[in-house]
């Protein structure tokens, strides 16, 4: 099968969940360590393979399209003032793909957003990385690239979630790593297991053709959720199952959370807070 080189990145979302701080910033442009939050996802499908990435937007996402971009008066006061490492950093995200906007128009829900990318995507197998899904190590994707590239098969992440939470996610019934059945957010009792899709998947074209065919699903939304069961019936999805750090940085908790451990991580800084850290505690006594 085709290499998977393209990246579908829905962000036309308002981040209402994530306010006040994105009221006037995209949600995806808040910070995360020392990068927005969109770059990191970005790199995540640069390190998978994919060269290209769309991006689903609304009105108000402009600031996504300018990261991306050459900043040329940016560039000339850098270049000026003979900061030529900030300038490499700056000219460097023009230069990681190839970033294509197409606008979402109305909310219309996920599996809409995916759809709206179909003229750009064309007829291949793609990644879809949900921008809010932040996975330390971030090597899910890589994985679930190449089970799809071996098996022909679409691949989608999934990861044990206890309790009532699980009703906040798509669930997926799974044999082995063969997807039976998924749900979109079913109540707590109805779950059909406790394994959460996540936001990470790899797609063959075939979603395109089920997602034309879905109604509806939950919360009145046209479901990519329902799309995938109408894929995992006729053509086969595999799970990819996912056992480390995972955040939803919708959520103001998971996003700090995610900033320790990403910044625990980084080269330079996370010598530094881990000292921080261990003094923070030991001055509130919060040691047990
Ligand atoms: C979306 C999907 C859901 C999935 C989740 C992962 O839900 O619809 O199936 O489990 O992402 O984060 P959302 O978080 O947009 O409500």
């Amino acid at each position: 099968m085709a290499a998977i080189r393209t990246a579908v990145i829905p962000a036309a979302g308002l981040g209402t969940r994530f306010l006040p701080a994105s009221k006037a910033v995209p949600k995806e442009m808040v910070t995360l360590v020392d990068r927005p939050a969109i770059q990191w996802v970005v790199e995540e499908a640069v390190a998978a393979g994919c060269t290209r990435v769309v991006m689903v937007v609304g009105r108000g996402k402009e600031a996504i399209a300018d990261h991306f971009d050459r900043a040329p008066e940016l560039e000339a006061s850098l270049t000026a003032s003979g900061k030529q490492g900030l300038l490499d950093v700056v000219r460097r995200l023009a230069e990681l793909a190839e970033v294509v906007l197409v606008r979402q128009g109305e909310p219309r829900g996920l599996g809409h957003a995916v759809g709206v990318a179909r003229p750009v995507v064309g007829d291949e197998p793609f990644a879809v990385l949900l921008p809010d899904d932040v996975f330390h190590p971030s090597t899910l994707l890589t994985e679930m690239v190449a089970s799809t590239e071996a098996s022909g098969r679409s691949t989608v992440a999934v990861m044990r979630i206890a309790g009532p939470e699980i009703s906040t996610k798509g669930v997926a019934a799974v044999d082995g790593r063969r997807v039976l059945d998924v749900v979109e957010k079913p109540a707590f009792e109805d779950a059909p297991s406790d394994l959460a899709l996540l936001g990470r998947y790899v797609f063959t074209p075939a979603i395109f053709d089920a997602l034309d065919r879905i109604g509806h699903g939950a919360l009145g939304e046209l479901q990519l959720t329902d799309a995938i069961r109408l894929v995992a019936q006729e053509e086969g999805v595999d799970a990819q199952a996912f056992e480390g750090g995972y955040f939803d940085t919708g959520n103001h908790l998971d996003w700090l959370c995610s900033n320790v451990e990403l910044a625990l991580g980084h080269p330079t800084i996370g010598g530094p807070l881990a000292v921080r850290l261990a003094d923070l505690v030991r001055r509130l006594g919060l040691a047990r």
